[in-house]
């Protein structure tokens, strides 16, 4: 089992990332002090999949439990969910001494983190995160949050866990295009990090696919600890430097309003990272050669991701409704090359709307 520490001012805590580890997990509640009072939030679709270990996990734990169990889509992450928990808590006679363990994708996990950052004003808090992109993005840096009306992520909070439990034998069961949302987010990474790691994820994208073991390992492994030294830095986004790791996702959260949720975060990522590069070559910040370059990753999600329809004033009015924008300015993370990102960029509307119509064309 490997162990990646994320250091914050206040509080540190470990990641940890293996192969079947999930059957350690009450052993690591119990070495890291966390509370006996469990309550467990697990997606629908998950538990019918892996139900005989996580019921094993609950059969082996000593303490007070209860199972939360709801179904994991966009339209739930939402204050209805958060109701559901809070009164099964209550009800469960739960209070301050709680420790509520999220198994599930980035939907559970930002779910049951915000509940757990509210009840009682704070208990603890465990992430399982058991897809690809719940390994690699969601379950690492603190964010928690539910979705509000139209408006994705617009209620949350930062809240840090005990510990986060990668397991990557949960991936096993993960369909095809959820294994591409991951890849979405490891894309973006790539983009992030160099042109040496853009050029293994591109030369290595079959293997991903097939979840092969050593690549996936030493993918996850990098990008959890590429955030967590981002979020070492600046884990409440304060001083800007948080902010590269929305590439793409301005363009990607617009598209998912506008799409009514049909389309997978992962899958709006991989779009919204191709408007990005776009807008960037636009805006004379990437230079034609290696707009070619990282397009030709990209594009290679064509047939996976296809767009019945999309409308560009609902995604670019769906844009200046997102919560990073600052004067009423939409504000881009944009870059110049792997590893060289530039934040708040601003953009006209014209050049916004070339940029979704040049970078959905791919995905039609
Ligand atoms: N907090 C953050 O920093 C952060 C970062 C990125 C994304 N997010 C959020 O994460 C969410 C997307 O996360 P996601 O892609 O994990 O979505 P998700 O939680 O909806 O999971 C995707 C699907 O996979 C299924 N699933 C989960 N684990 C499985 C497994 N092991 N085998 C088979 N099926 C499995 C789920 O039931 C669901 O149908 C979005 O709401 C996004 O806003 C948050």
């Amino acid at each position: 089992m490997k162990k990646i520490l994320i250091k914050t001012k206040n509080k540190n805590y470990p990641v940890f990332l293996g192969n079947g580890i999930f059957s350690s997990i009450n052993k690591l509640i119990t070495e890291h002090k966390l509370s006996n009072n469990i309550f467990v939030v697990v997606d629908s679709n998950l538990y019918k999949l892996h139900k005989k270990s996580i019921d094993q996990f609950l059969v082996n734990h000593k303490g007070k439990k209860s199972l939360f169990i709801f179904s994991p889509h966009e339209v739930y992450k939402s204050y209805l969910s958060l109701n559901r928990i809070y009164e099964q808590l209550i009800a469960g006679g739960f209070n301050r001494d709680t420790l509520i363990v999220a198994i599930g994708g980035g939907i559970t996990g930002d779910l049951a983190g915000y509940a757990a950052s509210t009840f009682t004003r704070g208990v603890q808090l465990i992430h399982v995160p058991t897809t690809l992109l719940a390994m690699v993005d969601s379950s690492i840096g603190g964010k928690t949050g539910i979705n509000f009306g139209s408006t994705k992520n617009i209620v949350g909070s930062f809240y840090r866990p005990g510990f986060v439990l990668a397991d990557m034998n949960f991936l096993k069961t993960l369909p095809r295009d959820e294994i591409i949302c991951g890849i979405g987010e490891i894309v973006k990474y790539s983009f992030l990090i160099d042109d040496n790691f853009f050029d293994f994820i591109k030369s290595n994208l079959k293997k991903l696919y097939k979840l092969e073991e050593d690549t996936l390992n030493k993918v996850i492994e990098n990008c959890i600890s590429f955030k967590g030294k981002i979020v070492e830095q600046d884990e409440l986004e304060t001083s800007g430097l948080r902010k590269i790791l929305n590439l793409g996702h301005t363009f990607a959260h617009a598209l998912e309003v506008e799409q009514e949720y049909q389309i997978k975060h992962g899958q709006a990522v991989i779009t919204g990272l191709s408007c990005a590069l776009h807008l960037s070559n636009k805006l004379n910040l990437l230079n034609d050669d290696l707009l070619a370059k990282y397009l030709s990753l990209l594009v290679k999600f064509d047939r996976d991701i296809v767009l019945e329809d999309f409308e560009t004033d609902v995604i670019y009015d769906a844009m200046k409704r997102d919560k990073k924008n600052k004067e009423e300015k939409i504000k881009f993370v944009l870059m110049k090359s792997a590893g060289s990102i530039l934040i708040d960029v601003d953009a006209d509307k014209d050049n916004v709307i070339y940029s979704i119509k040049n970078g959905l064309q791919y995905f039609t």
